[in-house]
């Protein structure tokens, strides 16, 4: 069943805010990058994949239900980073700020039951995001910037991007 056009706003929103979380995951991938740091970079990069198919699924959604799905405006990733620590930093925040607008669509979608299952598995999903690259957040901590850690780090991070 359709859903309401002041909802289907809301959920366009969410659709351009994991664009957006898509772009501050690819830009952090880059900062990687220019550090030699490929593993760490690689990892990235395959969140920033993650988050347009997280995209799509919203599209899909709102499609299935004869809404009209809309991207809307998304900014520049503003990412200002100096170390890998910061890096995950800006990514676990941008991560807990996705997992808010989640709340946000879950409450004003409470009536909707078609959209349930669909938000309750983003919720499931953002559980796990954070606790990821919260554990990574703690690991830089206790690699306090070592060079050797980093690269161990650096290795680990590749391979579970690559599947390897
Ligand atoms: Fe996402």
């Amino acid at each position: 069943m359709k859903m309401s056009e002041s909802l289907e706003e809301k959920f366009n929103d969410q659709i351009t805010l994991e664009f957006e979380a898509s772009l501050v995951y690819r830009q952090l991938a880059v900062e990687m990058e220019i550090r030699d740091l490929p593993g760490i970079a690689n990892w990235l990069r395959t969140q920033a994949d993650e988050e347009i198919v997280h995209a799509n699924k919203w599209i899909d959604h709102l499609s299935d239900r004869n809404n009209h799905p809309r991207i809307g405006a998304v900014p520049a990733p503003k990412v200002d980073v100096e170390s890998v620590l910061d890096t995950f930093e800006v990514a676990l925040k941008h991560e807990e700020r996705v997992s808010e607008a989640i709340r946000e669509l879950y409450r004003a979608a409470i009536d909707d039951i078609d959209s349930k299952q669909l938000i309750q598995w983003f919720s499931n999903e953002q559980v796990e995001e954070e606790a990821t690259v919260s554990e990574i957040v703690g690991r830089l901590k206790l690699i306090d910037n070592d060079g050797p850690g980093l690269l161990r780090l650096d290795s680990e991070l590749g391979a579970r991007a690559t599947g390897a």
